[in-house]
């Protein structure tokens, strides 16, 4: 067990709490830079901590919202008033998070693959994170489907790269989010998705043995099983909530704190009837929710378009989508919500 074990599982069962989700709200400069750029906003720092601040800020946010995972240029900074932004989580009960990886590079040797760079220097900047008041941490590792993909190794060399961040994670107290994101591109089938996935969460939790984890102090953010996008087949809800469920109680193992997906790419409704139509089954060994960037920002990002007279609708549309997915996380989610 970490020295720190009691503060670990404390977290990340704060994170789990029922009925709420995280917010993922770390988009790299890149990422957030082109988001911007889809509904005309300059991508300049400013811009970038008015948006975070419009987003921390959200009267009730707390409500669904038990943690949230910030890019660390908004780890930093502060609102307008001169508060820090994790002083204002903290404030509102919400645990401060951060992507600590440096981002997925090409793999050498291995063309269309990618490995996630940032353990060099992680356990320093793990400290200086928490000094932050940052209490989990993310690193997202990123695989695509073809017919040859992904190798043998790169899915041994990403699942390697979480287990090490994992393990410097806990060293420091910090709750680790693992994230294999396998992507939704392509035009695979919903098995094989599940194939890919289960193969995936195998190697992943292997090497989060070998990596001496604390179960019950991390959290799995993984991809939800589906169609690739290009496949033109829509998979009603319950098979996709029948294949996501099946392979995650096959490979993963119940002392796990948590399964918060990502929403990859889905639309905000339909991630949001997926996660609600995987509670209507058995129960499940670990509590299931949400760990949504697009899918929770998308409404509000589209409101505001960088307008100061916006940031009320916006922080509106953000909470509504909060409010559909910590039902949908107790399977309590109905369409009629959405009015
Ligand atoms: P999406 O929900 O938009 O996929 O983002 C979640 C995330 O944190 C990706 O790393």
């Amino acid at each position: 067990m970490p020295l720190n074990a009691d503060t670990l599982i404390d977290t990340a069962q704060a994170l789990m709490a029922p009925g709420k989700g995280i917010l993922a709200m770390d988009e790299s400069l890149g990422t957030c830079n082109r988001r911007f750029a889809q509904v005309g906003i300059d991508p300049t720092e400013e811009n970038r901590r008015r948006y975070r601040e419009l987003l921390v800020t959200t009267p009730g946010l707390a409500a669904h919202i038990s943690g949230a995972i910030l890019f660390e240029e908004t780890l930093y900074q502060h609102t307008a008033g001169g508060v820090a932004f994790p002083e204002v989580l903290r404030d509102a009960g919400i645990v401060v998070g951060i992507k600590v990886d440096a981002g997925a590079q090409p793999l050498a040797a291995f063309p269309g693959e990618r490995i996630t760079e940032g353990l060099d220097g992680l356990r320093e900047r793990l400290k200086a994170y928490a000094a932050q008041g940052a209490r989990f941490a993310k690193w997202r590792a990123v695989l695509t489907i073809t017919e040859q993909l992904p190798s043998g190794f790169a899915i041994h060399a990403n699942a390697q790269a979480l287990a090490r961040y994992a393990a410097l994670c806990q060293e420091a107290g910090i709750v680790p989010i693992v994230e294999p994101e396998i992507l939704m591109d392509g035009d695979h089938s919903l098995a094989r998705c599940q194939a890919v996935t289960s193969e995936v969460l195998q190697h992943v939790f292997e090497q989060l043995h070998q990596h001496r984890i604390l179960l019950e102090g991390m959290i799995l953010k993984p991809n939800m099983v589906l169609p690739g996008q290009d496949s033109a087949v829509t998979a009603p809800l319950e098979a996709v909530a029948q294949a996501t469920v099946d392979c995650f109680r096959r490979k993963v193992p119940a002392a796990v704190a948590g399964i918060a997906f990502l929403s990859g790419g889905q639309s905000s409704t339909l991630a949001t009837a997926h996660l609600n139509a995987m509670h209507q089954g058995a129960p499940l060994p670990w509590p299931l929710t949400f760990s949504y960037g697009r899918a929770l920002q998308d409404d509000a990002l589209h409101l505001w378009a960088g307008d100061d007279n916006q940031v009320e609708a916006a922080q509106r549309a953000l909470v509504q989508r909060a409010r559909c997915n910590g039902a949908a996380a107790q399977g309590h989610y109905h369409p009629s919500m959405e009015q």
